[in-house]
């Protein structure tokens, strides 16, 4: 049943407020944008049947993040020029076949919104109408519930509310349910008279009475939840909020954080259990770390997985894998799907790029290791690089195991040195090294000892 409820999305604004080439509801918090987080909330309720009201700015946006979001299809319409929320509903209802039952009408920028209250407005909605209302501190620019008595008799938006109209501090959250056959008459109805010049779908409310119809306030336990945002203050509270929210999650499922204020996550990380996240710690998209590791401080880690007791302290870490009791940083770099094998181990300095380490590789200092693969327990000395681009094209380095590359060699690829194989400090190391083969020098040769 859930499949069918049909909901609308307003997303057309210009958002003035931001002052951004950016139209608003592309703006990101917790790394995604905010359209992403209401269409969100609503696949997490069950609306499956969602038309987005774009701008023609970004309509060609709107099925990528939706789809990101986790809905297989939604519709979009363009409003163009933007008239108000009022003229929005008008554009969507025209491109809906009118059929009988409820419709969720949404504010594209209100991205703290979760399912509970979509559910709650929709099963509220009875025969005419349903919003969400929500008590908050003064002053606000939003929306004032003008009430009657007990009921809902109108809103007034806080341009053109008397100040005895602005001290009310019921607010009206954006967030409605209607019948549709009566939001169908309403908005047709809809005048431009205030001080926008704009139809503005609160007006409706104030119809639907004039009519006898009786409006359901679900008021939301906690106003935060329904915060809009209109400028970037208010976007970087929301992104506050969120994250606390995401931290939250989070430690409740047994990771600890040692500073939620300044650890930055994502929706839909996987973090096991007995994790720690020290202070200053991002962890972006695709992210998955297994239990007993700790990461931080000041970390960077973005489409990564992480096996269990892997440390990573002072280091950016993105688009890799990173065994079991692997360790890196502090300030390492490890990018472009870089592969590190139980418990190697990466100390300060170090860079590694589209290289597999195997287990128990070591590369403690200062050092570039890109477009290679090392076998298991080589250690690379300190100021060791791969010289993996000729100018023309990237060249692979293949190192066996229990190498020894000495201090400051320069591997020049493509070149391959063999297991067992050692370079002496300072090697330029030009031509296939055999496997227990010593060389040293510039360029590299075979160590030969003088026989007696
Ligand atoms: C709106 C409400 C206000 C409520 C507040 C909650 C109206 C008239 N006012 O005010 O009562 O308290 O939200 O945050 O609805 N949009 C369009 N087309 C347009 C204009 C807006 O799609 O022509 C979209 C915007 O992109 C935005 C949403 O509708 O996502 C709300 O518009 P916005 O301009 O932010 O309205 P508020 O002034 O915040
Ligand atoms: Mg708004």
């Amino acid at each position: 049943m859930t499949g069918h409820i049909r909901a609308v999305v307003l997303a057309a604004g210009k958002g003035t407020r931001m002052k951004s080439a950016r139209p608003k509801v592309l703006h990101a918090l917790a790394g995604r944008p905010m359209l992403w987080h209401v269409l969100r909330a609503l696949r997490d309720a069950g609306v499956r049947d969602v038309l987005v009201v774009t701008s023609g700015e970004i309509d060609a946006d709107v099925p990528a993040i939706a789809a990101d979001a986790g809905h297989d299809a939604v519709r979009t319409v363009v409003q163009e020029p933007q008239h108000g929320t009022g003229h929005a509903v008008q554009i969507a209802l025209a491109q809906l076949p009118p059929r009988d039952g409820t419709v969720l009408v949404v504010n594209g920028d209100m991205p703290l919104v979760e399912a509970v209250l979509v559910r709650a407005v929709f099963d509220a909605c009875g025969k005419a109408a349903a919003l969400v209302t929500a008590r908050m501190p003064l002053p606000s620019s939003f929306g004032r519930i003008v009430r009657d008595g007990d009921r809902v008799g109108r809103i007034v938006e806080a341009r053109d509310a008397s100040d005895d109209e602005l001290a009310l501090d019921e607010m009206n959250a954006g967030l409605y349910a209607y019948e549709e056959a009566k939001l169908r008459a309403a908005v047709a109805e809809l005048k431009n008279d205030n001080a926008q010049r704009e139809y503005y779908l609160t007006d409706t409310i104030a119809s639907l009475v004039a009519a006898g119809e009786r409006i359901a306030p679900v008021v939301a336990p906690d106003y935060r939840s329904v915060l809009g945002v209109n400028d970037r203050v208010e976007l970087a509270a929301a992104a506050a909020l969120l994250n606390r929210r995401l931290c939250e999650h989070h430690m409740r499922a047994g990771v600890t954080i040692v500073d939620p204020a300044t650890t930055y996550l994502e929706p839909d990380l996987e973090i096991a259990s007995d994790v720690t996240i020290l202070p200053n710690t991002t962890l972006g998209r695709g992210t998955k770390i297994g239990a007993h590791s700790e990461i931080g401080p000041n970390s960077r880690i973005v489409g990564s997985v992480l096996g269990e007791h892997v440390i990573v302290s002072d280091s950016l870490v993105r688009d890799s894998r990173l065994g079991d009791f692997v360790a890196v940083g502090p300030w390492a770099h490890v990018r472009g799907g870089a592969q590190l094998e139980t418990g190697a181990r990466l100390g300060n300095f170090v860079e590694v790029k589209n290289s597999t380490l195997g287990p128990g590789v070591k590369a403690m200092h200062l050092s570039y290791i890109g477009d290679a693969t090392v076998g298991e327990r080589t250690n690379i000395g300190a100021a060791t690089v791969t010289c993996n681009y000729d100018g023309e094209k990237k060249n692979r380095t293949i190192i066996g195991k229990d190498v020894f590359i000495g201090t400051n060699t320069l591997l020049v690829a493509p070149v391959e040195v063999g297991d067992g194989a050692l370079t002496g400090a300072g090697s330029v190391v030009i031509r296939d090294v055999p496997p227990g083969e010593r060389v040293a020098g510039n360029p590299a040769r075979a160590i030969v000892k003088k026989s007696q």
